[in-house]
C-alpha cells in the first residue's frame, strides 16, 4: 500500500481529523499573525512628509459636503503610479498624503478625472462656476450640477466637535485649534484675522470662496477643499528614494 511509504508522522496527522484541525489551524494562525501584526504598528509604517498637515476647519467641512453629495462616486483621488496617469494627473499620490483621511475618499470610480492634485489647478471662480452649472464651463460635460451650495449657509457651530472626534482616531488637532475651529472657519473664508489660522495650518488658502464675500456658504467650504487637494506636498523637495510606503 502506499501509505506504508510515507513517514509515520505524516499517517498520524492524516488519520486524526482533531490533530488535523489542530495542527492546520496552527499553521493558519502564524501566517495570519504575521499579516496583522505589522498593521499594529501602522503608525510606522507611514513616513511623514514634510507639507502634510491636518485639513482647516473649513477643508474639513468641505471634505464633508463632499462626502455627503457622493463626489466620490464619479471621482478618484488616488494618481497611481502609471506613465499615463502622472503624466495626466501629476505625481502619484503617497501615502503620507491621505494619512489624516477618515475616512479617506480614494474612490474605484473614474466617470470624470482624479482630484488628488487638483488644487491651484483651477480658479475659485472657475470651481464655482462649474459647480453651478458644469456645462457653462466644460460644454460637454455630464457632471450633475450643485447650484444649491451655493445659497447654503454653511453650519459649522459643531465644528469643534468634529474635530475632537478626528483627534480621537489620529489626527494631531491641539486645544487651540479645536477650542477656535469657528474663529478659523471664519477667518478662512473671509481672510481677515487669519495670523492665528496661518501659524496652525502653514499654506491655507483664505479669503472669500465662493464670490459672495458677506456669507460663508458651502460652496465655500467645498471650493476651499478642492483648492487644498494635492498641494501639501511640495515634490520638487521630496527625494522619492526616501519615501518608502
Ligand atoms: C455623475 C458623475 C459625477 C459626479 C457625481 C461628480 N462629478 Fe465632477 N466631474 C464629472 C465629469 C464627467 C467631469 C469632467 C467634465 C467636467 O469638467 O465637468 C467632472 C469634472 C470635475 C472637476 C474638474 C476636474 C478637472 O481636473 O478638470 C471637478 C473639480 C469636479 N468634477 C468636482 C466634483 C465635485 C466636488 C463633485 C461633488 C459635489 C462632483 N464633481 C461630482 C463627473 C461627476
Amino acid at each position: 500500500m502506499a501509505s506504508q511509504n510515507k513517514p509515520l508522522g505524516h499517517a498520524i496527522i492524516e488519520r486524526s481529523t482533531t490533530l488535523l484541525f489542530v495542527l492546520t489551524f496552527l499553521v493558519i494562525a502564524i501566517g495570519g499573525l504575521v499579516e496583522v501584526v505589522p498593521l499594529f504598528r501602522l503608525e510606522e509604517t507611514i513616513t511623514p512628509v514634510k507639507g502634510v498637515r491636518p485639513y482647516t476647519p473649513l477643508e474639513q467641512l468641505g471634505r464633508n459636503i463632499y462626502t455627503r453629495e457622493g463626489c466620490y462616486t464619479c471621482h478618484s483621488q488616488q494618481v497611481r503610479p502609471f506613465r499615463d496617469e502622472v503624466e495626466r494627473y501629476g505625481h502619484y499620490s503617497i501615502a503620507a498624503e491621505s494619512m489624516y483621511d477618515h475616512p479617506f475618499l480614494w474612490g474605484s470610480k473614474r466617470t470624470g478625472p482624479d482630484l488628488a492634485r487638483v488644487g491651484g489647478k483651477y480658479s475659485n471662480a472657475w470651481h464655482v462656476a462649474h459647480m453651478v452649472n458644469p456645462r457653462d464651463v466644460v460644454p460637454v460635460s455630464i457632471m450633475p450640477a450643485y447650484p444649491f451650495l451655493l445659497n447654503k449657509e454653511l453650519a459649522f457651530d459643531d465644528v469643534s466637535d468634529h474635530l475632537r472626534a478626528l483627534r480621537d482616531v489620529g489626527v494631531p488637532y491641539s486645544g487651540p485649534m479645536i477650542l477656535d475651529a469657528p474663529a478659523d472657519v471664519r477667518a478662512q473664508a473671509s481672510g481677515e484675522n487669519a495670523d492665528p489660522l496661518l501659524a496652525r495650518y502653514p499654506g491655507a488658502k483664505v479669503g472669500d470662496f465662493d464670490g459672495q464675500p458677506e456669507r460663508i456658504t458651502e460652496m465655500d467650504a467645498l471650493v476651499a477643499y478642492l483648492q487644498v487637494l494635492g498641494t501639501m506636498v511640495d515634490f520638487s523637495d521630496v527625494r522619492l528614494d526616501e519615501v518608502r510606503e
